[in-house]
């Protein structure tokens, strides 16, 4: 990865710490994109002290529950005239990490939804030319598990704008979109020698799940599975950092990617599904079942849902998320950040 540039959202914590530390032993330059300046130095002081590496760590602010912020950033990185060749959209949080005051953005989304999935859509649509100009290249989604509980109506993210109430289940969509989004981006990009991957980085013990089940008489069980069961940060980074940086992995197919050996997948370095376990009727369950235990087997390819390789729905999906991108860009366009900008 000497002399690549490597976006990663979310890269002061959990997953995307280990993704960064990772590509940045490699020799990348990686952009840490963090919404808080404080948190992403930590990060970067964490890295360099335990990673020998002649690549390049540095900080851009990024606040993914905000456009204007998303806008902000794709223009500063633009600034600096660095070539792009992979971008990693890691950064997400959970039902239980979102105030319970604030379940809507100020631009109407639910909280998660535009987090996790929508801004991570403008972002890679604001970075694409710098994607296209540096190809080969990559984009990297960060999917889930969840995603097989996904509801494929996005349109009802769309709808009411003036709730302030959450979209339920809307985590699982913004994973189910993620993973569908990658389809169809490949679809879009395969000729500009962009490859897009999905990765499931399996159940992580990282600060997601700070809020979740703090308090209450579950709290020490929990506390234990995390331990006990869990995949590592530096495990659970596995699929993004293949995906990213395995030379095998930039041939314009999208992967669904597991850190573990998954009944429904194939060893990468094979590209082949291991189709004795489609025999057996049980395969939802097994890999539901493989999907909570996370055996850990180093990265491998996985067969998302047929619902996150829905083409109809995929091609969808990005229509509805174009709509609102440019519904963003007229705003923003307008707005005072961009009269600064200027
Ligand atoms: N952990 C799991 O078991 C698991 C399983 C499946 C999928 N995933 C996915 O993996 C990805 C990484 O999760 P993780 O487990 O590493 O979680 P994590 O340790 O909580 O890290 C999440 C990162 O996202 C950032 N983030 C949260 N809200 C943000 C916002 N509004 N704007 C910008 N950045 C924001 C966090 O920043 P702050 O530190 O500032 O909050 C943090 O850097 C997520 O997309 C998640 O859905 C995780």
């Amino acid at each position: 990865m000497e002399g690549k540039v490597v976006i990663v959202t979310g890269a002061n914590a959990g997953i995307g710490l280990e993704t960064a530390r990772q590509l940045y032993a490699k020799g990348a330059h990686v952009i840490v994109a963090c919404r808080s300046q404080q948190r992403a130095e930590s990060a970067i002081q964490n890295i360099k002290s335990t990673t020998k590496s002649n690549g390049k760590l540095e900080f851009i602010p990024l606040a993914l529950d905000s456009f204007t912020s998303v806008h902000d950033f794709a223009g500063r990185f633009k600034q600096k005239r660095l070539p792009l060749h992979v971008l990693v959209c890691n950064a997400g949080l959970n039902s239980y990490s979102v105030p319970p005051d604030q379940q809507r953005t100020t631009e109407g989304f639910d909280f998660m939804w535009q987090v996790n999935y929508l801004s991570h859509f403008l972002l890679t649509q604001l970075l694409l030319e710098d994607l296209k100009k540096s190809a080969p290249s990559r984009i990297v989604n960060l999917s889930s598990v969840m995603h097989r509980i996904g509801n494929p109506d996005f349109a009802r993210h769309e709808a009411d704008k003036s709730s302030s109430k959450k979209v339920s289940g809307s985590y699982n969509d913004s994973k189910l979109a993620m993973a569908l989004i990658s389809y169809e981006m490949q679809e879009r990009l395969a000729g500009d020698n962009i490859t897009v991957h999905a990765c499931n980085p399996g159940a992580v013990n990282s600060e997601i799940w700070r809020a979740t089940l703090k308090t209450g008489p579950l709290s020490p069980l929990f506390a234990t599975i995390k331990r006990s069961i869990m995949l590592k940060p530096a495990q659970g980074c596995t699929p993004s950092v293949s995906a990213a940086s395995d030379p095998q992995l930039g041939d314009r197919r999208t992967r669904y990617i597991n850190p573990y050996w998954h009944p429904a997948g194939g060893n990468i370095a094979k590209q082949q599904p291991v189709k004795a376990f489609k025999c057996f009727g049980l395969v939802p369950f097994v890999c539901q079942l493989f999907d909570a235990l996370s055996t850990f087997g180093g990265p491998t390819e996985a067969t998302p849902t047929k619902a996150a390789r829905d083409m109809v729905n995929a091609k969808r999906l990005y229509e509805l998320s174009e709509r609102e991108k440019h519904e963003q860009e007229e705003s923003w366009f307008t707005s005072e950040a961009f009269q600064i900008w200027k």
